[in-house]
């Protein structure tokens, strides 16, 4: 079993503040990380605390941002991802391709929003869903 702990769970939404609001006035929910460009993925992210995990919101940065996309198809937002840690990022890329997955893009990790190498796997293999992997952050 190559799925470690549920990293966080990405939606994509038009606008992180108006996404804060609803979830501060919502559940009186916290943010754990407040909003930032990541230009390398084309988005601006904000991270907020649940008890056993994160929501990742992602806005879109710029024209060539990859959830222009799914905005389109979603334009109030919705859920875009899910992410889960492994061990070791490349050892998990090899053996999802070995599986016969598809790794999103040239397959070589990005640095995700966490500031550690992360994948995606085309969501044709997973049931629809887009999978993020991560590798683990020190510390947990
Ligand atoms: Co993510």
């Amino acid at each position: 079993m190559m799925l470690g702990r549920l990293n966080h769970v990405g939606i994509a939404c038009p606008s992180i503040d108006a996404m804060v609001e609803t979830y501060q006035s919502l559940f009186g929910a916290t943010l754990s990380t407040p909003a930032f460009d990541l230009p390398t993925q084309g988005v601006r992210v904000a991270f907020i605390d649940v008890a056993n995990s994160q929501l990742e919101l992602i806005e879109p940065l710029g024209d060539d941002s990859p959830i222009h996309g799914f905005l389109k198809k979603h334009p109030a937002g919705g859920q875009h991802h899910v992410c889960f840690e492994v061990e070791d990022i490349i050892a998990a890329r090899d053996l999802m391709r070995a599986r016969g997955a598809t790794v999103l893009g040239t397959g070589e990790p990005r640095i995700g929003a966490h500031g550690v190498p992360v994948i995606f796997l085309h969501p044709k293999n997973t049931g629809g869903v887009l999978v993020e992997l991560m590798a683990s952050p020190e510390g947990h």
